[in-house]
């Protein structure tokens, strides 16, 4: 049995004050659990007050929206892999769709930021998605897979403690527009059987999240298809009540 994990992604919202007062709500109201994982991914600034909140509770992770390749060095304004983790980081979310098309990172940027999580040992959720030009022109599993593969192709021996891959269609985020059960299932689908070429059934216990336009409404029904083992909500996971909804949500496992 898969534990679903639900991650909140916030952006560029809720500095430390504002992280400070979500934690404190979201933690009265949500009891530990143990049949679900959730990851708080709060901007950098943010990070160590949600680690102080969260201190104590092993089902509630705090995870950093994005890191430097490099261990240390001069790359102002960054932060590295290792410094996440020693501020409290357990997850790196790494090329998140923002960054690739706000910031240009590349496939092979990811790539090398998904190997500096792993030599910091700290878990990484790699995004893929495509764009509505590419679905258009019928290149979604195209595009997932390439992006799959060539983000994990310096990090080879994944391990479901370690790797969680998350589906976000670039056309569904922050859009309001979300790909329907049936088309987040079917590219988890052709995702899972691409992450068994690569790696074998070692990987069936990878959680693939699905992310774009995430809601308290439609929560639950994406959760309920089939290969979707996971949520990864912007939008509808800065406020502590709509969060504390999704992160209740039924889990149909
Ligand atoms: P959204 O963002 O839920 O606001 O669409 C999801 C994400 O970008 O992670």
């Amino acid at each position: 049995m898969k534990r679903p994990v639900l991650a909140a992604n916030w952006k560029m919202n809720n500095g430390p004050s504002a992280a400070k007062a979500f934690m404190d709500a979201f933690l009265a109201g949500y009891a530990p659990r143990d049949d679900r994982t959730i990851i708080i991914f709060p901007p950098a600034l943010s990070l160590t007050t949600v680690v102080a909140a969260a201190t104590g509770r092993n089902d509630v992770l705090p995870g950093i929206q994005n890191i430097h390749w490099a261990e240390k060095g001069a790359f102002t304004g960054e932060i590295s892999a290792p410094m996440a983790k020693d501020a409290g980081a357990r997850v790196a979310l790494v090329g998140h769709s923002e960054r690739r098309h706000v910031f240009g990172e590349t496939d092979a940027q990811c790539a090398k930021k998904c190997l500096a999580a792993s030599r910091a040992n700290m878990a990484f959720m790699l995004c893929v998605g495509e764009t509505i030009q590419q679905r258009e022109a019928g290149e979604t599993e195209r595009v997932v897979t390439h992006q799959l593969r060539e983000g994990v192709s310096q990090t080879p021996n994944l391990i479901s403690a370690d790797f969680l891959l998350a589906y976000e269609p670039v056309w569904a985020i922050g859009t309001g527009l979300t790909a329907s059960a049936g088309d987040a299932s079917a590219i988890h689908t052709v995702l899972r059987s691409e992450l068994r070429q690569m790696i074998g059934t070692r990987s069936d216990d990878i959680p693939i999240l699905y992310g774009g336009s995430v809601s308290p409404t439609n929560a639950a029904s994406l959760l309920a298809a089939p290969e979707v083992d996971g949520l990864l909500v912007g939008g509808a996971s800065v406020e502590a009540s709509s969060w504390l909804a999704i992160a209740q949500t039924i889990s149909p496992y």
